[in-house]
C-alpha cells in the first residue's frame, strides 16, 4: 500500500513556489529539532497581504510537499490569516501524512512564522499570532509525536 497519497506525491514531484524571492520583505530559515532538515521561506508583502512566497527545502519528501502546499496556502492571505494556519491544516490540505512525518509539516509551519517574524522585525510591527514566538526555539507548542 502506498505510504503517501496522490496529493502529497504531486507536491513532492512537482513542488510549487520553489526558489528564493529577490529582496524579500521577510525571510525565515528553520531547522527541525526532530530530524535536522532545513527550510527557508521568503515572502513578499504588500498592504499586509502576502503576494508571493517561495521556499527551499533541504529535507525529506514530506517536507518538500508540506512547504509546497504551505506556500500555496499563504499566497493571497493577510499576515494575520497566514499566522493562523496550523501544521494540521497543512496536513489536511495534503490529505494526510503518515504519523512519523507530522514533524515535517511543523517545519513548514515554523519556517513561515520565521519569515513573518523577520518581516515584522524589519517593519516594527507586532502581530497577535506571533506572540510568544521565538524563531530560535527548538520546541514549540505543536503536537510532535514521539518517534522511535
Ligand atoms: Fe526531516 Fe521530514 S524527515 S523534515
Amino acid at each position: 500500500m502506498a505510504l503517501y497519497n496522490d496529493t502529497v506525491m504531486d507536491h513532492f514531484m512537482n513542488p510549487r513556489n520553489v526558489g528564493e524571492i529577490e529582496n524579500p520583505d521577510g525571510s525565515g530559515t528553520y531547522g527541525s529539532p526532530v530530524c535536522g532538515d532545513m527550510m527557508m521561506i521568503t515572502i513578499k508583502v504588500e498592504d499586509e497581504v502576502i503576494v508571493d512566497a517561495k521556499f527551499k527545502t533541504f529535507g525529506c519528501g514530506s517536507a518538500i510537499a508540506s512547504s509546497s502546499m504551505a506556500t500555496t496556502m499563504i499566497i493571497g492571505k493577510t499576515i494575520d490569516e497566514a499566522l493562523a494556519i496550523t501544521n494540521k491544516q497543512i496536513i489536511d490540505e495534503l490529505g494526510g501524512l503518515p504519523p512519523v512525518k507530522v514533524h515535517c509539516s511543523v517545519l513548514a509551519d515554523h519556517a513561515i512564522k520565521c519569515a513573518i517574524y523577520d518581516y515584522a522585525q524589519k517593519n516594527g510591527k507586532t502581530y497577535a499570532g506571533l506572540e510568544g514566538f521565538d524563531p530560535n526555539a527548538d520546541e514549540d507548542d505543536h503536537d510532535i509525536p514521539e518517534e522511535e
